[in-house]
């Protein structure tokens, strides 16, 4: 691993010894939409920028606007001049001119629609030319940034088009990005479908997640580390808390945000690859399958909900109006696209119990929302409060557990919270921080994310992506609550004020367990 730490990847596999990925062509099914423009070209710009892309990589847009390559091309340089200095999410450095003139030297665009096989005839004849003139060697990497209803339809007719088929040296590989179903029936019946195309191995399901640097953090952190494993069960660890908070709302995503809501958009998923990071047993080797077969282990291991613990242990809030950083905003209810009594949920939170003999006993405290008073993402761990006071005349009360808390975002970094005495005669104590922050000692890179996991779907690692036992353990986990919520609908929505922590329910199932959310300012 110590020498892989230079590579994009986390663990490269086909890559050259200069660190290129293999010649490819890419397929961007959704040419001319806005995954693309934000965060796909984005990625691959940043690709080219560090060098990482084969001198025979191709990219190929397909979309059913008319448009020539090169008006193509010329809407995508305007989106990536956005994002030079950004203060947003996603940023970049400064335009390379160089760099972006070799990469959109390199790509085209197809014009056709998804559901019509000509257009994959076409494409398949266009696939073949670069593959004679650029160099390609029929290696194809397609990615779906469509909208899921064309997920099955869309790798069905690449089948039908023997665009799927690998033979020889060649591989063809599929990325799907979320949703990957909207419940366990759904998830199953998607799987299904891909795999009728396509080998397990083909398929790479994207979560993005899985591409921030200090996600993949967790396991360096976890396995590379003598000092913190043997701490790292039940003998000393009291509870561990799961944060994704956000102070966005719903923006212009009310109709996909309608139908989702916060239980889909992040558990099952995203909140799910924390958690399986967090307390996966050790993987025999850094095998994408070794892995993957940890992942879906642990989240076999969580309890499974029922109707009653559905509605006791799990949360689920949305926002009314409020101020959120310092700025006033509406409740979810007046968000565009939404409907004026919704029962689409905002916010989630739940407890959960993972039945191994590591985490016994062990309850994991999960929580996201919108429009809270700060953003943040991060996996908190509480130890064991010291057994007993040693110092006479201090309270016990007031000595703080120690926390290790893993900041996935913003602001990235670790930090570990103990007592210290405070200096002077009489012993009174103090939670300090021993604190290593990413920015400090290493240079952070501004990307969108999805380089990591571009460059490993080229080099052919799977590790940082979902196996189809792994996104239906995600989805089997929450379907009795589905089913509770369906039966049981809100009573008191919204419940939370934007800019707030979320709802007094939220508060309460720590407090019924003598525990206590961290706070998030
Ligand atoms: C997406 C969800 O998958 O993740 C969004 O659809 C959410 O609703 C986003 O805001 C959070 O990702 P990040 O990287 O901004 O924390």
């Amino acid at each position: 691993m110590t020498e892989q730490s230079g590579a994009s990847g986390l663990f490269p596999q086909e890559g050259d010894a200069d660190g290129k990925a293999p010649p490819c062509a890419m397929v961007l099914f959704g040419g001319a939409g806005d995954l693309t423009k934000r965060l796909v070209v984005p990625a691959l710009y940043n690709l080219a920028v560090e060098k990482r892309l084969s001198d025979n990589f191709q990219l190929v847009g397909v979309d059913l606007v008319s448009k020539s390559s090169q008006e193509w091309r010329d809407g995508l340089a305007g989106s990536i001049k956005e994002f030079v200095g950004a203060e947003g999410e996603y940023e970049i450095n400064k335009f390379d001119e160089a760099a972006w003139n070799w990469l959109t030297q390199r790509m085209s665009y197809v014009q056709g629609d998804l559901n019509d096989p000509e257009t994959y005839r076409s494409l398949g004849a266009h696939l073949a030319g670069l593959d004679r003139n650029c160099g390609t060697r029929g290696n194809y990497l397609f990615y779906l940034a469509i909208a899921d209803r064309f997920f099955c339809s869309t790798v069905a007719h690449l089948g039908e088009a023997s665009l799927t088929k690998e033979e020889g040296d060649c591989w063809r590989r599929v990325v799907i990005e979320k949703p990957f179903g909207h419940d366990l029936a759904s998830a199953k019946h998607l799987n299904s479908e891909v795999l009728k195309s396509l080998a397990e191995h083909q398929v790479y399901r994207i979560d993005h997640f899985l591409g921030k640097e200090t996600v993949q953090n967790i396991m360096v952190l976890r396995f590379a580390n003598g000092l913190f494993e043997p701490l790292w069960n039940r003998d000393h660890i009291d509870h561990v808390q799961i944060t994704a908070a956000e102070t966005v709302g719903v923006e212009r995503r009310g109709k996909f945000y309608e139908i989702t809501g916060a239980m889909r958009d992040m558990v099952p998923n995203h909140i799910f690859q924390l958690l399986a990071m967090t307390a996966m047993e050790p993987p025999i080797s850094f095998d994408a399958d070794a892995v993957r077969a940890k992942k879906t282990e642990v989240l076999e291991a969580i309890r499974p909900f029922d109707e009653i613990s559905a509605l006791k242990d799990v949360v689920r809030g949305q926002y009314g109006a409020g101020s959120v950083l310092g700025a006033p905003v509406q409740a979810y209810r007046h968000e565009p696209d939404v409907a004026y009594d919704s029962n689409t949920e905002t916010y989630f939170a739940c407890k959960l119990m993972i039945d191994n003999w590591r985490w016994s006993g062990v309850p994991f405290y999960l929580r996201t929302g919108k429009h809270l008073t700060r953003r943040t993402t991060e996996i908190a761990v509480r130890f064991h409060q010291a057994p007993f006071t040693l110092f006479r005349g201090t309270d016990v009360e007031k000595m703080n557990p120690n926390w290790m808390v893993l900041r996935i975002q913003p602001d990235e970094g670790i930090s570990l919270e103990f007592a210290a005495k405070q200096p002077g005669p009489t012993v009174k104590l103090s939670t300090v921080s021993m604190d290593f922050a990413y920015k400090t000692y290493f240079k952070m890179q501004h990307g969108t994310g999805y380089e990591t996991l571009l460059y490993d779907c080229m080099t052919g690692d799977a590790t940082l992506f979902k196996r189809e036992d792994n996104v239906l353990s995600g989805w089997r986990t929450v379907q009795p609550i589905l089913d509770a919520w369906e039966k049981n609908k809100p009573a008191d929505f919204p419940n939370y004020a934007s800019g707030g922590s979320g709802p007094a329910a939220a508060d309460e199932l720590l407090a019924r367990d003598g525990r206590y959310w961290r706070p998030l300012v």
